[in-house]
C-alpha cells in the first residue's frame, strides 16, 4: 500500500519514520518532500495532482487551512487519511467527493512506534495506524478534546522533563545524570501506572508516606497549581481549535 502526504512537515516526517516504508511526498517548495524520501525512501512528486493519482493513501498533512486550496489538485483521491486538526470529516468529505475518509489525531511519538492515534470516520486505515502504536477510536465531537491530552502530550512531556532536569540541577546533580534520572523515572512511572490499570491514587500512595518527603513535594506541585494548569491548557487548546 503506497501512501501519499501532501506536506512533508512534522506531522508527516514522524509517521513516514514511523512506518518506515517508501511513500510518496508533496510539499510547498522547501525541499523537505525529497529531505523525507531521501530518508524513508519514495519520491518526492511534483505536483499534488500526480501524488493523488499514485497514492493508495492520500495523507493530508498540511495546515488545515490549506485544505481549500489543495483539495481540487486531489480529486480522484479513494482512500484520505485527515490529519488536519479542527477539520471535520464532512468538511474533508465535500472538499475531496467520493473519497472514503478517516480522520486521525496522532502524536510525534508514531516516530518511535509508541504513538496514540485517535480515529474517527472510515475504519480500513485502523489497521495501519496500529503499525505506529495505539490507536483509539472516538467520537468526532470530542477529537479536539483527544488533541488537548494526546496530541500535544510530546510538547507537554518534554516541558515537564525540561523542568524536572533543571530541578535535578538545582539540586547539584550533574546534567546528564539528571537526564537519565528523569528519562527513566517517566518510562519507569508510566510502565507501573499501565500495569496498575492507571490506578494514580495507589501508585501515588505506596511513595508517599505519612508526614514524609513526597507528600512535601506533592503538596508543593499542588499549591503550584498543576492540576488547574493541565485543565485550563486543555480548554485553551481545544478553544483554539473551534
Ligand atoms: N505537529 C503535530 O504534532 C501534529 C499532531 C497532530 C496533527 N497535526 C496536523 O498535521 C498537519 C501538519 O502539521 P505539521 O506540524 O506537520 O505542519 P508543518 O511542519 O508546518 O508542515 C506542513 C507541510 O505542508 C506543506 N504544504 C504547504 N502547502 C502545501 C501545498 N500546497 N502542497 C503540498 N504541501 C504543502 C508544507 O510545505 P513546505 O515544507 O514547503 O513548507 C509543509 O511540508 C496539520 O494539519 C496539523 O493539524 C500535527
Amino acid at each position: 500500500m503506497t501512501l501519499g502526504y501532501v506536506g512533508a512537515g512534522n506531522m508527516a516526517r514522524a509517521l513516514a519514520i514511523g512506518f518506515g516504508e517508501p511513500a510518496l511526498f508533496s510539499d510547498s517548495g522547501s525541499g523537505r518532500a525529497a529531505a523525507l524520501a531521501e530518508l524513508v525512501g519514495g519520491e518526492a512528486v511534483a505536483t499534488n495532482s500526480e501524488l493523488a493519482k499514485r497514492a493508495d493513501v492520500v495523507v493530508l498533512a498540511h495546515k488545515p487551512a490549506q485544505l481549500a486550496t489543495i483539495a481540487p489538485e486531489l480529486s480522484g483521491a479513494e482512500v484520505v487519511l485527515s490529519l488536519l486538526g479542527g477539520v471535520t470529516l464532512e468538511q474533508v468529505a465535500a472538499a475531496i467527493p467520493g473519497a472514503s475518509v478517516t480522520r486521525a489525531m496522532p502524536n510525534t511519538a508514531v516516530a518511535v512506534r509508541k504513538g496514540v492515534t485517535c480515529v474517527c470516520g472510515a475504519e480500513e486505515l485502523d489497521a495501519l495506524l496500529e503499525a505506529v502504536g495505539r490507536v483509539v477510536r472516538l467520537p468526532e465531537r470530542l477529537i479536539d478534546a483527544a488533541t488537548a491530552v494526546s496530541g500535544v502530550a510530546p510538547a507537554y512531556v518534554a516541558l515537564i522533563a525540561e523542568a524536572w532536569v533543571d530541578a535535578a540541577v538545582g539540586q547539584g546533580i550533574p546534567a546528564a545524570q539528571a537526564a537519565e534520572l528523569v528519562s527513566a523515572s517517566l518510562s519507569g512511572a508510566a510502565a507501573l501506572l499501565e500495569e496498575r490499570g492507571m490506578d494514580t491514587l495507589g501508585v501515588r500512595r505506596e511513595v508517599t508516606s505519612p508526614g514524609g518527603m513526597t507528600a512535601r513535594g506533592l503538596r508543593v506541585l499542588e499549591r503550584a497549581g498543576l492540576r488547574s494548569a493541565f485543565s485550563d491548557a486543555a480548554a485553551a487548546v481545544v478553544g483554539s481549535a473551534k
